[in-house]
């Protein structure tokens, strides 16, 4: 179901309550060490200050655990937003009550208000209602532009919209297009890559995708699951014995639905978990005792290539190997190669695969880089979100 957008609302002399996702990296001198998600929320507060509003915006930051924790104010984020905006950014130290009421009452038309981490209030987890109610006072319409935190069902991003009209900001709604969309109604053939280290976390994206998708490329620390469920040995590689039995069923469901699961026909062995370790590169029915699994080996990653070149739409969530050692970097690296190069709509959703793919400086060459590493991925397991089902249907 579409959802009413900011662009659907007259902004003129109202007040945003936005719910944004602020929770960025910060290093011990309490420095942002990446603003994305902050840029990535600057088109939805220009155009409201663009269209007669004033913006009261409201975030978490880290996992304080409900209580108050001063290296989690928000204070570094309203000076990075206040650059990024070119206008001043005023900050209360309060989420809700009497000082950030009065903030809120005073704003004019074209200012800027920052809320308190959301999560110093023992409320917002437990999606307690007052707290909801005391944050809709600070507003006129809700606003979720908080993608990153839209599968968390919390008072700021899904109580509150109960008690004002509730509509999505840009993000929210790109991310939706792009990850919701690829979903939905895919241009085809649909590719998704998935990789990472445990197949325990993707059993749910991979069984909603089973149902969905033309190919699905497997890499990573998971990948060893499967070859262990095709009765492959895999020497000392990670491995969840616990789910063999589960990788088994996701196979015989991919034969049954014809649908192309690929898993490495090589492999980069190591003989320890180190960027040091000696290395070789076998089939990946050929893995000696003693030796562990890092990355996809070449002819995988020419056949993975082939397929992404032939895609429509890729999606692609978690790295092939350890690609934080560069000596088993080369797999993720390619992968993230073949998809710049591909004439495909590329979607990257969320977590490591974005690390990845910054770091190899190819992320402007991708249609949609995902703000949300969980959010993703509970869309990828078709769940519907908790702080986008709260909003207005179009
Ligand atoms: C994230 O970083 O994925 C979001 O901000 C959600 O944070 P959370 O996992 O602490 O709820």
């Amino acid at each position: 179901m579409k959802k009413q957008t900011i662009r659907d609302i007259d902004w003129q002399g109202k007040r945003a309550l936005v719910r944004v996702d602020f929770n960025v990296p910060l290093d011990d001198q309490q420095q942002i060490t990446d603003d994305t998600r902050i840029t990535a929320a600057v088109p939805t507060i220009q155009y409201l200050l663009d269209h007669g509003a004033s913006v009261v915006l409201m975030s978490h930051l880290g996992r304080p655990k409900n209580k108050v924790v001063d290296k989690l104010r928000l204070d570094p984020v309203a000076r990075r937003l206040g650059d990024l905006l070119s206008r001043e950014v005023k900050k209360v130290g309060e989420t809700t009550g009497a000082e950030a009421e009065q903030a809120a009452q005073s704003l004019q038309s074209g200012d800027v208000l920052l809320l308190e981490n959301t999560r110093f209030d023992a409320r917002e987890e437990k999606n307690d209602d007052s707290m909801a109610q005391e944050l809709a006072k600070l507003g006129d319409v809700y606003v979720n532009d908080a993608f990153g935190a839209a599968h968390r069902a919390h008072a700021s991003t899904e109580g509150v919209a109960k008690h004002l009209p509730a509509v999505a900001g840009l993000l929210l709604e790109k991310e939706l297009e792009y990850i919701g969309g690829a979903i939905e109604d895919p241009q085809r053939p649909f590719v998704t890559v998935i990789g990472g280290a445990k197949i325990s976390d993707k059993i749910g994206v991979i069984e909603n995708l089973l149902g969905k998708v033309d190919a699905l490329l497997i890499g990573g620390g998971m990948a060893n699951t499967f070859l262990l469920a095709q009765g492959h040995k895999v020497g000392d590689s990670l491995v969840e014995q616990e789910s063999v039995d589960v990788a088994k069923d996701l196979l015989q469901k991919a034969a049954d639905r014809n649908v192309k699961l690929l898993l490495p026909v090589d492999v980069v062995l190591a003989d320890a978990f180190d960027n040091n370790a000696n290395t070789q590169i076998v089939a990946a029915d050929a893995v000696p005792d003693g030796w562990r699994i890092l990355d996809i080996g070449p002819e995988s990653v020419e056949q993975y290539s082939a397929v992404i070149k032939d895609a429509k739409t890729v999606i692609w969530n978690g790295p092939m190997g350890v690609f934080e050692m560069p000596k088993f970097a080369e797999g993720t690296r390619a992968i993230a190669q073949a998809m710049a190069d591909s004439a495909a709509t590329t979607i990257i959703g969320g977590g490591d695969s974005v690390a990845a793919v910054e770091q190899m400086h190819l992320a402007d060459r991708m249609s949609h880089i995902s703000t949300g590493g969980g959010a993703s991925l509970e869309l990828l397991e078709g769940k519907e979100l908790p702080g986008v089902a709260a909003l207005k249907d179009q």
